[in-house]
């Protein structure tokens, strides 16, 4: 089973525009950062005693911590979980000793996104020069020195890529051993119209998105985008499933909190008229009702 861990940093070098992460790790004074890692791990140990052999780390940019090749060791190690998976924008992976001080401790997977298949489309959803040929190295230096490291290939479908998102599919499949696709929440942090992108907007790119899939004959996975949005019925398209399984005494932050544990506000889905007349709705949990209440879905027609 698999469990979800957020390293509370909130910090990282870039600055995506969906993202609340709001300061740079050399900011935090060292106790504090002691303070967070004691935190990790009590959530890490909760989630161990309750089952859980696999991890999954994200929060902030959790390769931006100094000791997380520390910490990757810990958890495969005396801790015992069967595999760790690192979610970051991994622009700090080019550097081999890095890489390889992570594969020595025992990671067994990364996350990376691809916003785009150039640096002025990647970097204006990061909001930091540089950012895609860093993220770029960083995989190939993975490729390179890991090649026992899977590299899961994500990408966010919004308003700044969506001309691209054919190109950020085949530049994936390139590297990638799992690619998936979603959609930004809107947390209402940095103003919703700078990133999403319509249900009728997404539900085309996703048509487009299988299409190539197959041409290419490389499996994508396309989450939270609902079946009617695109049209069709595909197992490419996945929207099912609560939050992540994280720590017991993990609380999101009180402005997100919901009755659901680890559920934020802005990951609330909700399902519409429709959905009562829907083949499939077992199989969905609706549109993300923030989208909800900007987007009118009153057209689409259930499967
Ligand atoms: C919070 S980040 C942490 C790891 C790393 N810094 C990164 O960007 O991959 C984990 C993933 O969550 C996604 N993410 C961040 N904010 C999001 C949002 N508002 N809606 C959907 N996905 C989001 C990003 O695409 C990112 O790949
Ligand atoms: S790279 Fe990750 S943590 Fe950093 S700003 Fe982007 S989404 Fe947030």
């Amino acid at each position: 089973m698999r469990g979800a861990l957020v390293f509370e940093l909130n910090a990282c070098r870039n600055n995506c525009v969906f993202c609340g992460s709001q300061r740079k790790v050399s900011d935090i004074p060292v106790l504090e950062m002691k303070r967070i890692e004691r935190l990790a791990l009590k959530h890490a140990l909760e989630l161990k005693n309750g089952g859980y052999d696999e991890l999954e780390i994200s929060g902030g940019d959790p390769v931006e911590y100094p000791r997380i090749a520390e910490f990757v060791r810990l958890l495969r190690g005396r801790l015992g979980f069967r595999s760790v998976q690192l979610s970051t924008h991994g622009c700090d992976l080019a550097d081999p000793v890095l890489v390889d001080r992570l594969r020595s401790a025992g990671l067994t997977q990364y996350r990376i996104p691809f916003y785009g298949v150039t640096p002025k489309v990647h970097d204006a959803v990061t909001q930091r020069h540089g950012s895609f040929m860093e993220t770029l190295r960083g995989i190939k230096n993975i490729r390179a020195q890991a090649p026992s490291s899977k590299i899961q290939i994500t990408s966010l479908l919004m308003r700044q890529n969506c001309r691209q998102v054919l190109r950020i599919l085949r530049l994936a499949a390139e590297y990638a051993d799992e690619i998936v696709f979603s959609i930004p929440c809107i947390p209402d942090i940095k103003g919703p119209m700078k990133f999403a992108l319509s249900f009728d907007e997404l539900g085309s790119l996703a048509r487009e998105l299988l299409r190539e899939a197959a041409r290419i004959k490389r499996r994508v996975h396309i989450l939270d985008v609902p079946f009617c949005a695109v049209g069709i019925f595909s197992p490419g398209l996945a929207n099912k499933g609560g939050p992540p399984q994280l720590a017991p005494s993990y609380s999101v932050p009180d402005i997100f909190k919901t009755k659901t544990h680890g559920l934020p506000s802005y990951r609330v889905k909700r399902k519409v008229f429709q959905c009562g007349r829907c083949r499939v709705s077992g199989l969905c949990d609706g549109f993300y009702d923030s989208y909800l209440k900007i987007f009118d879905v009153a057209h689409f027609r259930p499967l």
